[in-house]
């Protein structure tokens, strides 16, 4: 009898053990990811040209039943998904699929390369496309970095379809230099430039966190005269992308300014909308003698501009968190009922 109820309980189990295994495939294979394209910034001709989308896109992790939002007003920009071919000729003559209405919700439902491009005049060719890798359902590897196999032909005039970093930025793992070193010289933002990046202020945020910025190194704020410009600022001005004390804006790029005082520094771009877009950057200066000092992370002054909230960072991140937590909670359920 007590072996036929241990036969009960364990048969039970089993059952129980293969309703979670079921539940948890469902669950993973139907989380899907909505992922805004570009972000805040929407789908618009990209100030900085095409490296725009590759660098969003290269944020992101794209698995099929994910759904892309291109976030447009009707008749200023439309989308089409277009093969390979098209999409490096910007030839919008035969799209696979076009919508016309903004916002447009696209679910991808197949794996591989997916292209998209806007076809009103020289919108494509500005750098208003999309080039992504898809992954299937049940791949948990990660997408490999998007990398456009061609490189674009009539390119926007300030695009550069490689990252040819100019010699002088180091890579970022460089904690604490010696305690005096040569002056350097950074590219602010490396091959991106100095533009509205894609994910917001993150991007910038993220590139000065990797590095020591002492006094006497130089800032190049690289980007096309009349698209953009650069000022330094205080750090209420960052704060609030106000920029009103200091009416030297450097309007001609690449800029080059030389660190010269020790402590916060703040350059923001005052073209509307761009640095509550997230065209700021807040590093911190040493004088020459010492150590480096920590980056600054979310305790410290953030762009949060109070009238225009930066766009969401990541919308994968955050779904994937959000997916993640029941699927852990299943699997602990698991380990205990399955054996
Ligand atoms: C789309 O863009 C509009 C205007 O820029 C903005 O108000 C809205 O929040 C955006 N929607 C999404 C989903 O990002
Ligand atoms: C655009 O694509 C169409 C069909 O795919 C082709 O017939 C046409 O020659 C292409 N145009 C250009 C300019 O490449
Ligand atoms: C598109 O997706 C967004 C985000 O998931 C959602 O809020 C919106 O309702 C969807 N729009 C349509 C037309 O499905
Ligand atoms: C997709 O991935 C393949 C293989 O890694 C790569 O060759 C290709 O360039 C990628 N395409 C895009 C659009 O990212
Ligand atoms: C600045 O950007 C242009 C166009 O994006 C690029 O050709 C050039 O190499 C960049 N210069 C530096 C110093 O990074
Ligand atoms: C004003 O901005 C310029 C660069 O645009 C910078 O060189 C200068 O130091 C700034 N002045 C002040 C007082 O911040
Ligand atoms: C920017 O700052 C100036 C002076 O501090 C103020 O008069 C103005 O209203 C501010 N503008 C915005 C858009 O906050
Ligand atoms: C500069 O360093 C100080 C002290 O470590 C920190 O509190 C502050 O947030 C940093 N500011 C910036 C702009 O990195």
């Amino acid at each position: 009898m007590n072996t036929k109820m241990n036969m009960e309980v364990q048969r039970l189990n089993v059952v129980m053990c293969m309703i979670l295994v079921l539940a948890s495939v469902l669950h993973v294979s139907l989380a899907q990811t909505t992922h805004t394209v570009g972000n805040g910034l929407g789908w618009l001709v990209p100030p900085g040209g095409e490296v725009a989308y590759r660098t969003w896109a290269a944020s992101q992790t794209f698995t099929v039943g994910d759904v892309l939002v291109f976030n447009f007003t009707t008749g200023t920009h439309d989308v089409a998904e277009v093969s390979r071919e098209a999409y490096n000729s910007c030839n919008s003559t035969s799209p696979i699929s076009m919508s016309t209405n903004g916002p447009t919700n696209i679910t991808l439902t197949s794996a591989g390369e997916h292209h998209f491009i806007c076809t009103f005049t020289r919108h494509c060719d500005l750098g208003q496309r999309l080039a992504i890798n898809v992954t299937a359902a049940s791949s948990p590897a990660p997408a490999p970095a998007p990398e456009p196999a061609t490189p674009p032909p009539a390119a926007a005039p300030e695009t550069a379809p490689s990252p040819t970093v100019p010699a002088s930025p180091p890579p970022s793992a460089t904690p604490a230099p010696a305690p005096s070193r040569a002056a350097m010289t950074y590219i602010v933002g490396d091959s991106l430039g100095w533009t509205v990046p894609p994910g917001g202020p993150i991007a910038y945020q993220t590139w000065a966190r990797g590095r020591s910025f002492v006094v006497g190194d130089t800032l190049v704020f690289n980007f096309t005269s009349g698209v953009h410009d650069v000022v330094e600022v205080t750090r209420a001005e960052y704060n609030s992308c106000n920029a009103t004390t200091n009416t030297t804006v450097i309007t001609t790029g690449p800029a080059r300014i030389t660190l010269t005082s020790a402590g916060e520094h703040y350059y923001i771009c005052t073209i509307p909308q761009h640095c509550s877009f997230g065209q700021q950057l807040a590093i911190n200066v040493t004088s020459g003698g010492s150590t480096a000092i920590p980056p600054p992370s979310s305790g410290g002054p953030t762009s949060q501009s109070p009238g225009t909230p930066p766009p969401p960072l990541s919308d994968s991140a955050a779904s994937f968190a959000v997916a993640a937590l029941p699927f852990t909670f299943l699997a602990v359920a698991l380990a205990l009922l399955c054996n």
